[in-house]
């Protein structure tokens, strides 16, 4: 029915999946678990659930709106669209600096992948087997002490990332997608079942959900923002670029609330599960970015079949990094490939190697370099602050303000099949709510 000339998914489905599988992954499980923690919880939470449903929501659209219409990667579609509605050029560096946010991330995604892959690998061998907080605390510090450890399993999962993408098969990783996320959905279950049993279940929900609004402060309202961005795979061209291969026939409000229901509730899920076993063993909530690794083996290494449920566990993690993790290397990749004489091939490799060469200084921030500071920020959290809390609302503000004011009002409604009150609702939250979130978060932090 569609007279694009772009490829297009196959199906609603495989779309979704793709957008999925880049939304899920460390951010739900790793990054979110141990920002709650960092900032004492329930508040930080319902923060973040304001800025996933009203900032989050509509740039989702926003970006997917872009792409459709521009048919293009994030750069060409933005420049399209400015010259159809005769709008300044400037507004594509949108798509720019979305290509180089998403390079920055993937240096230090890729450490915390890393780990995920030993942890995967020490599963098999047993080590977690029986461990308490304690063991399985040092042998996360002993990791985190080896430069060399590090770099080996960081290394690894690059290698992972650069192999696919150079083939180009990432599509085909859709069908794994279907099979491996609700496994993952499953397993947070059982771990959520066994929490339940540490007898701190109630302080585990209380912790994430029962607010206390004194403890709230401008940084954690800027880390929630930041992690609304992050876990939505937002403000990076990322989901632009999925938007242009889009088919005209499909719903983007109604798909964008399915991506982020389940991107949602896997973080949540996360948090239900981490922090039943985290009070139970006396552990710090504010245990920094090694959390979810301190915490899990200790559930694993003690409950029934916890061995093999471990090692799925970890092996899904994973899965989920990787599929995240491809599509942080596609957008560098895409553009080496159409803007320098390199191939495909060659693209990914160069753009795999120089994230992979960042990554080592991320890493080394957790041993040598842990008194190299910027602005008070050793290299890793420097590279997730500017990031996340920083360039992606940033170029997600951008996007929504262009369609949300730049864009024609016939394109819009085009695009999102509105009328009426409901095109009145999504008007005000477009053009007021989402920026003027974005904004006054940033302002106030500034402040
Ligand atoms: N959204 C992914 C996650 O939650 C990370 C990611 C961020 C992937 C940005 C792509 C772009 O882990």
């Amino acid at each position: 029915m569609s007279k694009l000339p772009h490829a297009q998914w196959s199906s609603k489905m495989t779309f979704v999946l793709a957008a999925t599988g880049s939304a899920v992954g460390l951010g739900n499980i790793w990054r979110f678990s141990y920002l709650v923690g960092d900032s004492g919880g329930a508040a930080f939470v319902l923060v973040y659930l304001a800025c996933v449903a009203l900032v989050g929501l509509p740039i989702l659209v926003a970006e997917w709106m872009i792409g459709r219409r521009g048919q293009a990667n994030p750069i060409n579609s933005m420049l399209k669209l400015t010259q159809e509605n005769k709008r300044s050029p400037l507004w594509a560096v949108v798509g720019l600096s979305g290509i180089l946010a998403a390079f920055l991330i993937l240096s230090f995604y890729s450490v915390i992948g890393g780990w995920s892959l030993n942890y995967t690998l020490e599963s098999v061998t047993g080590t977690f087997n029986g461990q308490g907080a304690e063991g399985v605390g040092a042998f996360f510090s002993g990791l985190l002490a080896s430069p060399v450890t590090l770099a080996m399993w960081h290394t690894a999962f690059m290698v992972l990332v650069i192999l696919i993408v150079g083939r180009g098969v990432t599509k085909g990783l859709e069908g794994a997608v279907k099979t491996m996320m609700p496994a993952l959905v499953i397993l947070m279950l059982v771990l959520v079942g066994y929490g339940m049993t540490t007898g701190h279940f109630g302080e585990a929900m209380a912790f994430m959900f029962s607010p206390d609004w004194s403890a709230l402060t401008r940084e954690t309202v800027l880390a929630a923002m930041g992690q609304a961005f992050f876990t939505l795979s937002l403000g990076m061209g990322i989901m632009l670029a999925y938007g242009s291969y889009l088919g005209e026939d499909v719903n983007l409000i109604g798909t964008a609330r399915t991506v982020i229901l389940l991107d949602t509730a896997i973080a949540l899920l996360a948090g239900i599960a981490i922090f039943p076993i985290v009070f139970a063993n006396g552990l710090s909530p504010g245990e920094g970015p090694g959390l979810i690794f301190v915490t899990l083996p200790v559930a694993f290494g003690n409950m029934a079949g916890g061995t093999l449920l471990g090692l799925i566990f970890f092996l899904l993690l994973t899965f989920a990094a990787l599929t995240s993790a491809i599509s942080l290397l596609e957008p560098t990749v895409e553009m080496l490939e159409e803007r320098t004489p390199l191939s495909r091939v060659g693209a990914t490799l160069v753009g795999g190697v120089a994230v992979w060469a960042l990554g080592l200084a991320a890493l080394m921030s957790f041993n040598v370099w842990d008194d190299v500071l910027f602005f008070g920020l050793n290299i890793f959290d420097l590279l997730d602050t500017v990031t996340a809390k920083f360039m992606l609302p940033l170029t997600g503000l951008g996007a929504i303000l262009f369609v949300a004011w730049r864009l024609s009002r016939e394109s819009v409604s085009q695009e999102l099949g509105l009328s009426g009150g409901a095109e009145t609702v999504w008007l005000f939250v477009a053009r007021f709510v989402a920026p003027v979130g974005v904004i006054v978060v940033f302002v106030n932090s500034l402040l």
